[in-house]
């Protein structure tokens, strides 16, 4: 991962940026650099671009000023808009994509740059720095290897750095998990990959059930879900339990839908529709990564993540539309659909952890519909809740952290269509609304939880299509940002 170091007395290098603030004159960029020492004709430089270029005030905006043969050799102007945590994010993305390759670069702070302008823009530095790797690759791509951030005193932004790193590494960690090809991923692997992650932090246990174990405790959708393929299903459980905390912290349970990869089964995909399902697990992902990100920060919250996991295949030992599944909490489903299967895994962990694991708030991520992005587009996550208070918080920690997410209606009227004649429910009514159903469907394994659940349907943003902003292209690790930011808002 790029390095980023806060230096006070930052020595000479190659390439120096400054930031522009709003309506930004050179002086307004020259307040950041007496630190940096740098020779008059570089501010006079930078001066004159500023005064013809239109827009470098904007967030993310970069103006190149190459000076061959001098120190230093190159400028960089960064606008910083209205200097929020949030263009200082894009800035910071921007200076990865346009510093690749580059080893010696020294960004310039404001003498008055507050804690959260460092957080956004080392975050947006990390995340838009990440590049997948297959574990076996042997070359590393070109990336930004090295930051130095010029600030006055270091103390104010020592706690702002370390909470990036740790969001930055759990989103690498959900990023890394979802990009993945499938010809390694499966529940197994996946399962494993938590172990060795969760070994990394003390305070973090894992249980994984196979699935003897599944079948002896009634697991009846994970179990359906996972019958045609010859790679089996898991229910990962990753725990974190703070011991600084009073004696009664809150239990916060995270599930994510892990299908490793989904050919729809026998109700398949068309091939299009099926070439990226290996994100899949995006959820899983997301609340796995979150955990280890709670452990590394040690927050004072109880944490624990539920990921259900499965590869949804066609073959002969696969289930069948019609077929009627036993869930954990004995509700019965009629699959409508093989190709609902993420709702099916859900079912049984969030049945599981109301009978169980006696959370306060019960939250579940998943990579559920195609209706997600038809109603929302790329960027937006579809956030369903009984509890508006509940729903604004995790609204107000996914906009704080960079995702972005919008609460959507538990439409009543549509509840009838849930009503089967074999079963308790229909697993996917296909009467429209199709992420508004999913959440309804899963709103009846809430029990008792039922005004403390919120339901996240991430489709859409678990992936970019090319790089954007602080996004690599492919797996965003939609979730892991957010959750981190909200379970550092729960108190006792
Ligand atoms: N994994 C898919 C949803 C999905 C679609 C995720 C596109 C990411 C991008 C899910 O299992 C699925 O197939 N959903 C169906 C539900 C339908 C059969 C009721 C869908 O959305 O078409
Ligand atoms: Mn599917
Ligand atoms: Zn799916």
């Amino acid at each position: 991962m790029l390095a980023i170091r806060l230096v006070v007395d930052p020595a000479t290098s190659d390439t120096v940026v400054l930031p522009v603030h709003p309506g930004g004159d050179a002086a307004a960029a020259t307040t950041a650099v007496t630190a940096l020492h740098l020779p008059a004709d570089a501010l006079a430089e930078a001066a004159a671009l500023l005064a013809t270029a239109e827009n470098a005030d904007a967030a993310g905006a970069v103006q190149p000023l190459p000076r061959p043969l001098r120190i230093p050799s190159r400028l960089l102007l960064v606008g910083i808009g209205t200097g929020d945590e949030a263009a200082w994010r894009s800035a910071g993305a921007a200076l990865a994509r346009t510093c690749t390759g580059e080893t010696s670069v020294t960004i310039a702070m404001p003498v008055d740059a507050s804690p959260r302008a460092v957080r956004g823009l080392a975050e947006g530095l990390w995340l838009a720095s990440y590049r997948f790797r297959m574990p076996d690759a042997d070359t590393d791509p070109p990336t930004l290897r090295e930051i130095a951030v010029a600030v006055a005193d270091a103390a104010p932004y020592e706690g702002a750095l370390a909470a990036a790193r740790t969001t930055a590494r759990a989103t690498r960690l959900a990023r890394d998990l979802t990009n993945t090809p499938s010809s390694l991923k499966n529940p197994a692997w996946f399962a494993a990959e938590v172990e060795a992650a969760a070994a990394e932090h003390p305070g973090l246990s894992v249980t994984v059930r196979e699935p003897a174990q599944l079948a002896a405790e009634g697991f009846g959708g994970i179990l359906a879900v996972g019958r045609g393929s010859a790679r089996g299903p898991r229910l990962v459980e990753l725990a974190w339990r703070p011991e600084e905390a009073g004696a009664t912290p809150k239990h916060v349970v995270l599930i994510g839908k892990g299908i490793t990869f989904d050919t729809g089964g026998i109700s398949i995909k068309p091939r299009d529709a099926m070439k990226l399902m290996r994100k899949d697990m995006g959820g899983a992902a997301a609340v796995i990564a979150a955990t280890i990100g709670a452990a590394a920060l040690r927050l004072p919250v109880r944490v624990t993540a539920l990921a259900p996991l499965a590869e949804n295949m066609v073959s002969g030992s696969a289930f069948r539309p019609g077929d009627v599944i036993r869930h954990y909490n004995g509700v019965t489903s009629e699959t409508t659909n093989s190709d609902a299967e993420g709702r099916l895994v859900l079912a049984d962990a969030l049945a599981y952890a109301v009978d169980r694991l006696a959370p306060d708030v019960l939250i579940d991520l998943a990579t559920l519909t195609g209706a997600n992005a038809v109603a929302l587009g790329k960027r937006t996550a579809a956030l369903y809740s009984e509890n508006g208070e509940l729903a604004g918080s995790v609204v107000a920690a996914a906009d704080e952290a960079g995702e972005r997410a919008w609460r959507m209606p538990l439409a009543t009227d549509y509840v009838e269509y849930l009503g089967s004649e074999l079963a308790d429910l229909y697993s996917a009514p296909d009467r429209g609304a199709g992420s508004v159903t999913a959440a309804l469907f899963l709103r009846e394994f809430t029990g008792a939880l039922r005004d403390r659940w919120v339901h996240i349907d991430m489709s859409a943003p678990s992936w970019a299509e090319g790089n954007d902003g602080e996004l690599t292209k492919g797996a965003t690790g939609w979730g892991a940002r957010t959750l981190l930011r909200w379970l550092a808002t729960v108190t006792s």
